[in-house]
């Protein structure tokens, strides 16, 4: 069986410097000031990164006294972000494990799945399973916050072409919306010194609505979207899909 281009260690190492440029390093106290808000926790809570990365959320919880467990398949990614946290003699957990089979249960009381994480699966039933194990592994009153690109974002936004200068190279991007608008198939080719690099990946592309019926039926009781993380409203103008379940009734 040839393995899915998100089990393709080769990708994620070859496009990490379009993936996570300084810039979106950047942005991440800004994101994470944003998901306390939204997670509702406080230093001391406990949380879990979902697809973490090379840690650019995970790191900054840490800092800010939070106890935080990274998880990702990605072993360079892991390395790189066990490697900052030493330097800062930061103390977090990460774990080597796909994201269908984590759970700890009644651990955590914040989860999120941050910059398009979500939807890699062909079979729609691993998305859930991902979910019903987010549940599980959420104390009562927990709190899972996914961020997405939302259908209706792509729908009024979308190009099949665009491309960019960057670092001295070309970056070409094309799109395909696929099997009945339930899919985006991408094809990312990046030119240097005169040769050209591509790859191709597609994931599922969920409405606030189908995403919102996910999450409920995987266990979740209250369901909230936005379109940014900061909590802007999921409407015209919204950038991303970002919605934000509860497992119970939060514990006050
Ligand atoms: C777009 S990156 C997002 C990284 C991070 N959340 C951030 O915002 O910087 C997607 C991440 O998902 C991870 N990933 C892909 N498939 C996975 C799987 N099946 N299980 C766990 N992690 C996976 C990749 O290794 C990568 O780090």
């Amino acid at each position: 069986m040839p393995k899915s281009w998100y089990e393709q260690d080769d990708f994620w190492e070859k496009w990490a410097p379009i993936l996570f440029p300084e810039e979106r390093w950047e942005k991440a106290p800004e994101e994470v000031d944003n998901l306390t808000s939204r997670l509702g926790i406080s230093p001391g809570a406990s949380v879990l990164d979902l697809c973490c990365g090379p840690g650019r959320h995970s790191l900054e919880f840490a800092r800010r006294g939070f106890s935080v467990v990274g998880v990702d398949r990605t072993e360079t990614y892991l390395k790189k972000a066990r490697g900052l946290a030493k330097t800062e003699g930061l103390k977090l957990e990460f774990v080597q494990e796909d994201m269908r089979t984590f759970c700890r249960a009644d651990s955590f009381d914040g989860a999120f799945n941050l910059f398009t994480s979500f939807g890699f699966f062909e079979d729609i039933k691993d998305d859930e399973l991902v979910a019903k194990n987010i549940h599980r592994s959420l104390k009562s009153g927990g709190v899972f916050l996914i961020d997405v690109a939302g259908k209706e974002i792509l729908a009024r936004m979308f190009r099949e072409r665009d491309w960019y200068e960057l670092d001295g190279a070309i970056m070409l991007e094309e799109r395909r919306v696929t099997r009945h608008w339930s899919w985006i198939d991408n094809r990312w080719i990046l030119v240097k010194d005169g040769k050209a690099d591509e790859f191709e990946f597609g994931f599922r592309i969920y409405s606030a609505a189908e995403l919102s019926a996910l999450l409920g039926d995987c266990g979740f009781e209250t369901i909230e979207v936005y379109g940014d993380l900061a909590g802007a409203p999921y409407d015209h103008e919204a950038k991303r899909l970002v919605v934000v379940a509860q497992k119970g009734k939060k514990v006050v």
